[in-house]
C-alpha cells in the first residue's frame, strides 16, 4: 500500500506536453464497436481490426468501456473479476494485442474501473452472502439489517438510479430473510464499502495490474459515489434518486471522504512512467464541485455532463463554457467537453431529430472540436447515428426497463451495434450471417462508415478534417479563448493567434463581419469580402 508519492516518481512533464490536456478521446462501447468472432457482440479482436480507422478518424486515444469478466446485468459495469477478460470480449492476449496496435498506431487507451459496486457474481459478494451477518466477508459491502419489528422495512428509503428500492434483502437458503444490501444501481450491483481498507488495498491492485500491461489511464465510474454518509440517512421524501438533478446534497454521491481515495489514486499513477491520465464520471451539479475532483493532487479530467445536458441554445451554452473554464482554470485543470456516451439519448435526436437534429449536431461539433481542452466523441456521433427509439420490447436489455416497470426504455438505443459497410444489416458489424445482440436498422445503410468515407459532405468527413485541423491549426486544443462580439443566438470566439469560430444556433441567416478564410463549416456558408453569411444552426471555422 503507498499512500504518499513515491520518492522514486516520474517527475510530471511539463503542462504544455500532458497528453489529456487537449486529446480528442474516442468512447468504444466493446459490445457494439465490431464483432470479429461472429457471436453477435463486439469483442476486442474486432476492435483491433478496426483500430486503423479510428487512427485516420484523427483522434489521439481510445476509452474502452468494461470488458472484464461480467454477467452483463449491466452492460459490463457489473464486474465479476477486474483481472481478466470476459470470454464474449476475448482474453488477456487479445487485450495485450489491442494495447499494443493502439500504441503502434499512436492512439493512447484508457480503461474503465468501476469501484462503487461489483457483481454479484463477484467473489467477495458470494462469500459475503456465504457469511453470518457482522463477519469480515460481509464487511466489504454495504450490509445492514432492515427497518420495523421484523427487519422487513429497508435499512432507509434511498431508490436505486435504475427504479425501484436501493436494498435487497438476502433470504438463507431455507427461505429465512436476513440483512439487506445496498446497490445504488441494479440488485447485482452491490456496493463496496470503500472504509473497508482491504476494498482499497483492493482496487490499488487493480489499478497496478492494468497499469502494468500498459494501459494510459482509467476512467473511473461512478467517481462520486464510492462514499456514503456514515449514517446513511433518509433522502427527503420524493427526492430523484438521479445524478444531476440540481442538488447535490444527496447523502450517497459527492461526499467529501472519496477525494481521499483519487489522492491514494493519483500516486499510484504517478509512480508510473507515461503519463497515466485519470478522468470522473461524476454526475455533479455546478462546476467548481466537479472542479475538486481535479485538484493537483488528484484526477486529471472530469466529464462536462454540464455541457452535455445543456440545450441548443447559445446564451446557455455560454455561461456554462465560461463556468466551466473558470472553475476548471482555478484548480489547474483542462476542460472536457461531451455531446453524447452510451447512457444518454444520441444528441443528433436530442438536439430535434430528423434533418434538424442532423444540422444542429454538426455545428455542436465543430463548436465543442473549437473549445479549449480536450474533447468525448461516442462510437458512431461520426456517422451522424440517431438514437433508435424503435427497438422492439423483448431485446431491451437496460436493467432501467425492467426495474422501472417497462415505464423507462432505458439507454439500449444509444448502444446499437455500429454499421461498417454493404447494404444489409448488420452492416459488416457481425461476420456474414450473424445476429448482432440489437438489431441494426436497414436505414443506417446510407450511414456506413464506408459509405460516408466515399461521400464528400459526409458527417464522418466533416469529423475527419475538423480532427486534421485540431492538429495543424495553431491554436486550437489547450490555451485561451476570447469571446467576439456577436448578435443574440450567436457564438463567436478567437483562439489565438488566428482561429475563429462563430456558430448560428438561431433560426434566420445571420451575417457577421468575419476576417480570414473559412477552412471549414458544417453546412454550406457564403463569404462576400469581410462578411460570412451564417445560416441557421451553422458553425464555421475561420484562419487569418
Ligand atoms: C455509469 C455507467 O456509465 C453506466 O453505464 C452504468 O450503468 C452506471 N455507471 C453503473 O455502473
Amino acid at each position: 500500500m503507498q499512500l504518499t508519492p513515491d520518492p522514486s516518481a516520474v517527475p510530471s512533464p511539463p503542462v504544455a506536453q500532458q497528453w489529456w490536456r487537449d486529446a480528442v478521446i474516442y468512447q468504444v462501447y466493446v459490445r457494439s464497436f465490431a464483432d470479429a468472432n461472429g457471436d453477435g457482440e463486439g469483442d476486442l479482436a474486432g476492435i483491433r481490426q478496426r483500430l486503423p480507422q479510428l487512427a485516420s478518424l484523427g483522434v489521439d486515444a481510445v476509452w474502452l468501456t468494461p470488458f472484464y469478466v461480467s454477467p452483463l446485468a449491466d452492460g459490463g459495469y457489473d464486474v465479476a473479476d477486474y483481472r481478466d477478460v470476459d470470454p464474449r470480449f476475448g482474453t488477456l492476449a487479445d487485450f495485450d494485442a489491442l494495447l499494443a496496435t493502439a500504441h503502434d498506431l499512436g492512439l493512447r487507451v484508457i480503461i474503465d474501473i468501476v469501484p462503487n459496486h461489483t457483481s454479484a457474481a463477484h467473489r467477495w459478494f458470494r462469500e459475503a452472502v456465504a457469511a453470518e451477518p457482522g463477519a469480515p466477508a460481509r464487511q466489504r459491502y454495504m450490509f445492514r439489517p432492515g427497518r420495523g419489528p421484523n427487519g422487513d422495512k429497508p435499512p432507509n428509503n434511498w431508490k436505486s438510479i435504475f427504479g425501484g428500492p436501493a436494498w435487497t434483502r438476502l433470504k438463507r437458503p431455507d427461505g429465512t430473510p436476513e440483512e439487506w444490501y445496498l446497490h445504488l444501481f441494479d440488485a447485482e450491483q452491490p456496493d463496496l464499502n470503500w472504509n473497508n481498507p482491504e476494498v482499497r488495498d483492493e482496487f490499488d491492485d487493480v489499478l497496478r495490474f492494468w497499469l502494468d500491461r500498459g494501459v494510459d489511464g482509467f476512467r473511473i465510474d461512478v467517481a462520486h459515489g464510492m462514499i456514503k454518509d456514515p449514517d446513511l440517512p433518509d433522502i427527503a421524501e420524493g427526492q430523484a434518486a438521479g445524478l444531476l438533478d440540481g442538488n447535490t446534497s444527496l447523502p450517497y454521491f459527492d461526499q467529501d471522504g472519496v477525494h481521499e481515495i483519487y489522492r491514494r489514486w493519483r500516486a499510484i499513477c504517478d509512480s508510473y512512467p507515461g503519463q497515466r491520465a485519470m478522468v470522473a464520471e461524476a454526475w455533479v451539479e455546478d462546476a467548481r464541485r466537479v472542479a475538486r475532483y481535479l485538484r493537483p493532487d488528484e484526477l486529471h479530467q472530469a466529464f462536462n455532463f454540464e455541457y452535455l445536458t445543456a440545450p441548443w441554445q447559445a446564451e446557455k451554452l455560454r455561461s456554462v463554457i465560461d463556468d466551466s473554464l473558470s472553475a476548471n482554470s482555478d484548480v489547474g485543470a483542462p476542460t472536457t467537453w461531451v455531446l453524447s456516451n452510451h447512457d444518454v439519448t444520441r444528441h443528433p435526436t436530442r438536439f430535434g431529430g430528423g434533418a434538424t437534429g442532423a444540422r444542429r449536431s454538426r455545428a455542436a461539433t465543430l463548436l465543442m472540436l473549437a473549445l479549449p481542452g480536450s474533447a468525448y466523441l461516442y462510437q458512431g456521433e461520426e456517422l451522424g447515428l440517431p438514437e433508435v427509439t424503435d427497438l422492439p420490447d423483448e431485446v431491451l436489455q437496460d436493467p432501467t426497463w425492467q426495474r422501472s416497470g417497462g415505464v423507462e426504455r432505458g439507454r439500449d438505443g444509444c448502444r446499437v451495434p455500429l454499421p461498417w459497410e454493404g447494404t444489409e444489416p448488420p452492416f459488416g458489424f457481425s461476420p456474414d450471417g450473424a445476429q448482432p445482440w440489437l438489431p441494426v436498422p436497414g436505414e443506417w445503410r446510407s450511414l456506413t462508415r464506408k459509405a460516408q468515407q466515399e461521400e464528400p459532405d459526409s458527417t464522418l468527413r466533416m469529423y475527419m478534417a475538423a480532427l486534421r485541423l485540431r492538429r495543424e491549426l495553431t491554436g486550437l486544443g489547450d490555451g485561451e479563448m476570447t469571446w467576439l462580439e456577436a448578435p443574440e443566438h450567436v457564438l463567436a470566439f478567437r483562439r489565438d493567434p488566428d482561429v475563429v469560430c462563430a456558430v448560428n444556433l438561431g433560426e434566420q441567416a445571420v451575417e457577421l463581419a468575419l476576417t480570414g478564410d473559412v477552412v471549414l463549416s458544417s453546412a454550406p456558408v457564403e463569404q462576400h469580402g469581410d462578411t460570412v453569411v451564417l445560416p441557421p444552426d451553422t458553425a464555421v471555422w475561420l484562419r487569418g
